[in-house]
């Protein structure tokens, strides 16, 4: 089978970005734009891209989701003990993006990750079903299993411990903040003549930018 990866291209046409739209504040603006997605029914709208750096400086991206912004920063959840989990407690330097294509729209996130608070964790996790509490136990994440049983029989294990009593959120698993202070908001158009438009935080103050596409 050929495949012809190299002819795939379309046209970005749907809108301009300006700085008056984008306005001072990349957090109210990021809120616009997901607002605009949400808007437009976009599936996975909370999915992004989170890159992380290990170590050795080498680095690895996966999709996570989005479960909260405020005015600190990004929250996603996941497993404290996985590739990720050890990566950011050796290298607090972190980056983000979303793409929305059918808003011809992405955002770049750059900042520093730490864990949330135990109370914020707890009050995700329980809102969380049944299946996805048990599931956090069941799954030592990034570990390697030699067999997909391991998995069914912890799940099964952990489904009986919890049968009569409300599922505890494990130790290993939690939330991390994303503290931005670095986001690019793109939008596609015509000719490849997007429109970049950055904030970077200096000295605790929002400051904006064009970048050249
Ligand atoms: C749409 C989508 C959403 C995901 N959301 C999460 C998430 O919120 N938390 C998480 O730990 N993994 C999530 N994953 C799985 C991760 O991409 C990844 O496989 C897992 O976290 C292990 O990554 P690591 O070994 O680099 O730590 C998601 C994957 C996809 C495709």
């Amino acid at each position: 089978m050929s495949l012809n990866i190299a002819d795939i291209r379309r046209e970005y046409m749907l809108e301009a970005l300006d700085e008056e739209v984008a306005g001072l504040d990349p957090i109210a603006f990021f809120k616009k734009w997901f607002s605009e997605a949400e808007s437009a029914q976009i599936t996975d709208i909370n999915a992004m891209t989170l890159a992380t750096v290990d170590a050795n400086a080498a680095p690895h991206a996966r999709i996570v989701l989005l479960k909260g912004l405020d005015e600190e920063g990004f929250v996603f959840f996941t497993n404290y003990d996985s590739a990720k989990g050890t990566e950011m407690s050796a290298n607090q330097n972190v980056a983000l993006a979303f793409y929305w294509k059918e808003l011809e729209r992405q955002i770049r996130i750059e900042g520093k990750v730490g864990k949330v608070d135990e109370a914020e964790s707890n009050t995700y996790f329980q809102s969380r079903p049944a299946g996805s509490k048990i599931g956090a136990w069941a799954s030592p994440q990034s570990k390697k299993i030699t067999h997909r049983n391991i998995l069914d029989t912890n799940y099964s294990k952990y489904e009986a411990e919890f049968s009569n009593i409300d599922i505890p959120r494990p130790p290993h698993w939690g939330g991390y903040r994303v503290i931005p202070n670095h986001i690019e908001f793109w939008q596609g158009r015509a000719s490849r003549m997007h429109d970049r438009i950055v904030f970077t935080k200096e000295k605790g103050n929002w400051e904006r930018h064009r970048l050249a596409p």
